[in-house]
């Protein structure tokens, strides 16, 4: 069976940077071989996370919907953007909602065995690399194997041309190189 991976972004801005380049990455997937499945997670609204809401309105059905996805697919691409240093409000509020267990599911069943891979861009000269670290961090703290394979992609806002590629040759070869890292490393381990 081909490799399924689950691909998003940290952003919901209209034109993403972040968008962009997670999709050079999953073209990278796709040509290697994995089935890869594209959310948008703006389609996902999810309530800042709050344990009383938890509690008195249980799980939101976009958290419901996202968590099946995610144990539906072996590997994650993930796109994360850079506010202040660290990781997006966006994205940390997901992986939370997608942390809780609920009902007879395992501890951290959206996470546990998954192999993930992360870029990033940014229209600064860092390109996002320091709010990588701590999506590095977080996943790895609650179960996914995460591949030492990222990039980078630093003034983000001169990179793309208007096909979404980007325009430096080596720069998108590494970026859809860590897709096809994701999709053969979830293909190892599978065999
Ligand atoms: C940013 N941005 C930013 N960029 C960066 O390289 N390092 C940073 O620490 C920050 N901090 C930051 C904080 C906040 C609150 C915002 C809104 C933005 C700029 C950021 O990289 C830029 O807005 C990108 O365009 C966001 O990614 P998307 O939406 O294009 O994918």
């Amino acid at each position: 069976a081909s490799p399924k991976i689950l691909a998003f972004a940290g952003s919901t801005r209209q034109n993403s940077y972040n968008q962009q380049l997670l999709n050079v990455a999953v073209a990278g997937a796709r040509a290697a071989g994995a089935e890869v499945t594209v959310v948008n997670l703006k389609h996902y609204p999810l309530p800042l996370f709050n344990e009383d809401l938890e509690r008195t309105a249980g799980e939101p059905e976009a958290a419901t919907k996202l968590k099946q996805l995610f144990f539906e697919h072996d590997g994650l691409l993930i796109a994360s953007p850079e506010y202040n240093s660290s990781i997006t409000p966006l994205l940390k509020n997901t992986i939370d909602w997608v942390s809780r267990k609920v009902g007879d599911e395992t501890p951290l069943q959206a996470y546990r065995g998954k192999v993930a891979a992360l870029v990033s861009a940014s229209p600064g000269a860092l390109g996002g690399l320091r709010g990588l670290v701590h999506v590095r961090s977080i996943l790895g703290n609650i179960g996914v194997i995460m591949l030492p394979d990222q990039v980078a992609v630093p003034k983000a806002h001169e990179a793309f041309d208007d096909n979404g590629q980007l325009k430096d040759e080596s720069q998108q070869k590494n970026v859809s190189g860590v897709g096809a890292k994701v999709a053969a490393a979830v293909q190892k381990l599978a065999e």
